[in-house]
C-alpha cells in the first residue's frame, strides 16, 4: 500500500519548484492532491501533469495571504475528498534588499504570504485535521534558523514559520494532529533568482548560506523530506524542524 492511499491533502504553492514536486510526489504515493497556487495557469499544469500519469489532482487560484481564500481552499479540499488529511504549506515570497531600501509595503506582504499564509490555511484546516487526526507539514527556510544578510522580512517571516509549527504541535500533540517543517538550504526553483548578489552586498557573508556538499539542491529532495513527515512513517515525529540544506547550518 502506498503512504497516501485514501489521503486528501492540500499543497499550496504548487505552480512551481518544491510545491510542485511535493504535489507530484504525494499523487504518486495514492494522495488525492488539491494543487493551489497564486498562478492558476502553472498549477492548472501541475495538475495535469498528475492526472496524465493516472493520479488524482485538482488545481486551484488561492492567494494565501488572504484569510477568507484560504477558507475556500480548505472547504473544496472536504467537498472533493470528503475529509482532509494532510495540509502541506509551500508557497513563499522572498529575495535580497538592502534593509534602507526595503519598503514597509513589501515587508508586510513578506510575512503575509510566508507567516500569516500558513496561519490562514492552518486556522480552516485545523478542525478537519483534529477529525481525521491528521497534520501540517510547514516549508520554513535555513532563513528561519539563522541570520541571512539582505534578508530581513524573509528571515522573519520563516523564523515566524518555525515558532508557528513548534506552537501548533505542542497544542495540539494530545488531539493526535502533529505539524512539522522542513527548512531547505538553496534549492534550485525560479526562486533563488530573487537572491543573487547586489550592488554594495558582501559576498563573504553570502557564502554562509552554501552547502557544504558543494551544490543546490533539488526540489526532490525536499518534497522527499514532506512527503515523509506527512504520512504516517513520521507518526511519532511532531515539532520537528527538519533541515535540507546540504549541510549549509553545521
Ligand atoms: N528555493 C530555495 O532555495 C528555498 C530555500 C528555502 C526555503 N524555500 C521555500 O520553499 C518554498 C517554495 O519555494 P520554491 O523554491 O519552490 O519557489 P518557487 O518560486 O518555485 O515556488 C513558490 C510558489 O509560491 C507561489 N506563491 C507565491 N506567493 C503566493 C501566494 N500569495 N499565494 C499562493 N501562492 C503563492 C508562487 O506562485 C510559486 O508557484 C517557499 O516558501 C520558499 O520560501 C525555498
Amino acid at each position: 500500500m502506498a503512504r497516501f492511499d485514501g489521503k486528501v491533502v492540500v499543497v499550496t504553492g504548487a505552480a512551481s519548484g518544491i510545491g510542485r514536486a511535493t504535489a507530484i510526489r504525494i499523487a504518486e504515493e495514492g494522495g488525492q492532491v488539491l494543487a493551489s497556487d497564486w498562478d492558476l495557469e502553472r498549477v492548472t499544469e501541475t495538475a495535469k501533469l498528475i492526472t496524465d500519469a493516472g493520479g488524482q489532482a485538482r488545481a486551484m487560484k488561492t492567494d494565501v495571504s488572504n484569510y477568507e481564500a484560504c477558507g475556500e481552499l480548505i472547504a473544496a479540499a472536504v467537498a472533493w475528498g470528503g475529509k482532509l488529511d494532510v495540509l502541506v504549506n509551500v508557497a513563499g515570497v522572498g529575495g535580497f534588499v538592502h534593509t534602507t531600501e526595503e519598503t514597509p509595503e513589501n515587508f508586510a506582504r513578506t510575512l503575509g504570504v510566508n507567516l500569516h499564509g500558513p496561519f490562514n490555511t492552518a486556522r480552516h484546516a485545523l478542525p478537519h485535521l483534529l477529525e481525521t487526526q491528521g497534520n501540517i507539514v510547514n516549508v520554513a527556510s535555513i532563513a528561519g534558523l539563522e541570520a541571512h544578510p539582505y534578508a530581513a522580512a524573509y528571515c522573519a517571516s520563516k523564523g515566524g514559520v518555525v515558532m508557528l509549527t513548534k506552537a501548533l504541535a505542542m497544542e495540539y500533540a494530545s488531539r493526535q494532529v502533529r505539524v512539522n517543517a522542513v527548512c531547505p538550504g538553496g534549492i534550485k526553483t525560479p526562486f533563488i533568482k530573487n537572491f543573487k548578489p547586489m550592488e554594495g552586498s558582501d559576498v563573504t557573508l553570502m557564502m554562509r548560506m552554501m552547502s557544504i556538499i558543494g551544490r543546490y539542491g533539488q526540489p526532490s529532495e525536499v518534497s522527499s523530506a514532506i512527503a515523509f513527515l506527512g504520512s504516517d512513517e513520521a507518526s511519532f515525529i511532531t515539532g520537528e524542524v527538519m533541515r535540507v540544506d546540504g549541510g549549509a547550518t553545521l
